[in-house]
This record gives structure tokens, sequence and C-alpha cells, in this order.
């Protein structure tokens, strides 16, 4: 059973969020909604689609995927205090535009990555999304 983690909970991660859910990836149980705004928090709260957590938050390290949905620039920061939560067995999905996977790798000091690029269509499900993993 997948347990998801969604560190950044936008744009593209809610659109990420309510995908799963609605193909049955993951259950609301199982999905933890990992958002620094507050604002943001209390809106995702309110649509009760999963756990709503911070990055410091011990249960990401239960998480089997966890997917990298924040801005480029707020990457370094984030790794800092989530490299020491990943658990070392997760796959790390990152969308982060122009943000190679060596970075991710050694930021997060964490071996398996994937990046993908999507694009906007993928919030009516008609979207294309290019990957590569190591
Ligand atoms: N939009 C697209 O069409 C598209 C397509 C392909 C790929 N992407 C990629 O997807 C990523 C997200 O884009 P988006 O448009 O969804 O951005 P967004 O709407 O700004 O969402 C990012 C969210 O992450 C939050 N955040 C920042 N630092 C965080 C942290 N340390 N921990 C938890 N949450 C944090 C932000 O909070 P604050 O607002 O307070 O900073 C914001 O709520 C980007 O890397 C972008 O390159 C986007």
């Amino acid at each position: 059973m997948n347990k998801i983690a969604i560190i950044g909970c936008g744009n593209m991660g809610l659109i990420y969020a309510n995908s799963f859910l609605r193909y049955k990836i993951v259950t609301k149980e199982n999905l933890l909604l990992v958002e620094k705004n507050t604002d943001r928090q209390q809106s995702l709260s309110a649509m009760n689609i999963g756990k709503v957590v911070t990055t410091d938050d011990k249960a990401i390290a239960d998480c089997n995927i966890v997917i990298l949905a924040v801005k480029p620039q707020d990457f370094k920061e984030l790794s800092q205090s989530l490299k020491n939560v990943i658990n070392p067995t997760c796959v790390v999905l990152s969308i982060m535009a122009g943000t190679e996977m060596s970075f991710i790798q050694s930021s997060l000091n964490h071996q398996f990555i994937v990046r993908a690029m999507p694009n906007l269509p993928v919030e009516i499900s008609m979207g294309m999304t290019a990957f590569v993993h190591r």
C-alpha cells in the first residue's frame, strides 16, 4: 500500500493529490500534504483530502513515495530538514523545473530520484509527462 508525501501543495501539488485519490493510487489516510504556507495549510485542511503537516513531520519517514513540488528556489532550504526525515528506501519524484537530479541526490543524500516534467493539462487529466530516473 502506498504512503505518499507531497511536499509543496500549491497548484501542482494539489493536482497530484486529487489525481492520486481519484485513481486510487493512495487513500487520504496515507496521503501527507506537506505545506509551509499557513493560509494554504488551512485551505488544504478544509478540503479533507489528506493529513496536512510540515517538513519536519516524522510521518514522512513512513512514505514510500515523496514528491517534490516546491518552487526550485525553495528546494535548498527544504532539503536541510527533509534529508533528516525521508526513508532511505523511498522514491523521491521531483517535478521542479530546472533542478538537476545530481543536485537533488546530493542535497538529500538520497539515491532513488525520478525527475518528471508534467504540463498544466494534468489538471484535467490530459497532461503529458516526461521523466528520467537512475
Ligand atoms: N505550474 C506548472 O504548470 C508546472 C509545470 C511543471 C512543473 N512545475 C513545477 O512544479 C513546482 C511547483 O509549482 P507550482 O506552480 O505548483 O508552485 P506553487 O503554487 O507556488 O506551490 C508551491 C507550494 O510550496 C510551498 N512551499 C515552499 N517551500 C516549502 C517547504 N519548505 N515546505 C513545504 N511547502 C513549501 C509554497 O508556499 P509559499 O507560497 O509560502 O512559498 C507553495 O504553497 C515548481 O518547481 C515548478 O517548476 C510547475
